[in-house]
Formats: structure tokens, C-alpha cells, sequence
């Protein structure tokens, strides 16, 4: 009697523990999910439009140190390829969009309209082969947080 108690309570502690192993992969998986749902700049972020207006807006205020190429000259660092993927992998467009506002134009900080720096981030993503779509970058915060800066096309665009 008392050892099949002790056999039916083990089998009670192996469900308890199998069923709890279910749930935590079942949260993993939720969370994974959360992660995938937010965007990527490989999922057409900003318009050909935007990164149009963009392009005159840094002619004006960031090619004269940066070049106009975006390979920047002695001191102004390149903007594109592998110094760009350095520098912001794995950050978000907020982050750039910030820092581009607060240090930029160096002479001159936080001198353009928002918009003006939204659309030069827009030409920034384009120049460094992210490809457009249907939307402007967002002006709300909160919507530029959700866009990763990666190198991966595959992450954050999986269906
Ligand atoms: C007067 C020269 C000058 C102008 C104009 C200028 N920059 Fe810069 N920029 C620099 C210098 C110098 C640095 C590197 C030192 C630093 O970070 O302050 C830099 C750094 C940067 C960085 C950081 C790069 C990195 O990889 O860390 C970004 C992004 C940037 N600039 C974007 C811009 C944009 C966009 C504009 C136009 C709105 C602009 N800059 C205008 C001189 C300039």
C-alpha cells in the first residue's frame, strides 16, 4: 500500500513537472514570436520618396563633411557599408534618428525640422541597400523603436 502511494504520488510529480516543461516552451515559443513580429530595416521601412527628399537634405547639411558619397573624409566617418553595419548593428532606427538629431550637423546640432532628419536617416538606410516600401518612417517614436538595424535580412522579416 504504501509503495504504490509512493509510485502514483511519483507519477503525479512526473505530470506536474512535464506539464510545466509544455508551458515554459510554450512561452518560449510566444516570446520568440514577439520578437520576430517587430520589424527589421530589411522590411521596407521608408519610401523612395522619402529617401528622395533625403538625399537633397544631406547634400545640404552632411555632405560637406561626410561626403557626398557617404564615404566621409578625415574626420567625418563614412555613413555606409562595413562602418555603418559596425557602428549601429543590432540598434534600433531610433537610436540613429537620435543621434543624428542630437550631434549632427557637428557645427550645428539638432538645426533641422524632424521631418528633415527622418528622411535623412530614410536616405541613410537606402544608401547602406535597405529596400524601400509603401510607408514613411513613422514619426512616432515608439514605431522607429520597433525597427532593428541588422545585417541579417532573414531576422525580424520571417512571415
Ligand atoms: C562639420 C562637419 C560635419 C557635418 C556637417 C556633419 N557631420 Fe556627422 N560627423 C562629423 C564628425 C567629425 C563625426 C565623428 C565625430 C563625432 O562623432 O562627433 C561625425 C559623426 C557622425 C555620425 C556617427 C557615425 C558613426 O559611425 O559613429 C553620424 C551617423 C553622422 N555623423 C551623421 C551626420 C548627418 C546625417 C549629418 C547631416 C545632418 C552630419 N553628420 C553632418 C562631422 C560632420
Amino acid at each position: 500500500m504504501q509503495a504504490r502511494l509512493a509510485i502514483v504520488s511519483a507519477g503525479i510529480v512526473w505530470l506536474a513537472s512535464t506539464a510545466l516543461a509544455l508551458s515554459v516552451t510554450g512561452l518560449g515559443r510566444a516570446q520568440e514570436a514577439k520578437t520576430t513580429a517587430s520589424r527589421s530595416v530589411w522590411d521596407g521601412v521608408y519610401t523612395e520618396d522619402q529617401a528622395k527628399r533625403g538625399r537633397t537634405r544631406y547634400i545640404q547639411a552632411c555632405a560637406s563633411c561626410h561626403a557626398e558619397d557617404l564615404r566621409g573624409n578625415g574626420t567625418a566617418p563614412s555613413l555606409i557599408e562595413e562602418s555603418f553595419s559596425f557602428v549601429w548593428g543590432e540598434m534600433t532606427v531610433w537610436e540613429l534618428f537620435v543621434q543624428i538629431r542630437t550631434l549632427m550637423p557637428s557645427d550645428r546640432p539638432n538645426s533641422l525640422p524632424s521631418q528633415s532628419y527622418r528622411d535623412i536617416v530614410a536616405f541613410i538606410l537606402q544608401s547602406n541597400k535597405f529596400p524601400p516600401g509603401p510607408t514613411e518612417l513613422d514619426a512616432e517614436p515608439e514605431a522607429l523603436r520597433q525597427i532593428r538595424i541588422t545585417a541579417e535580412r532573414r531576422e525580424g522579416s520571417r512571415p
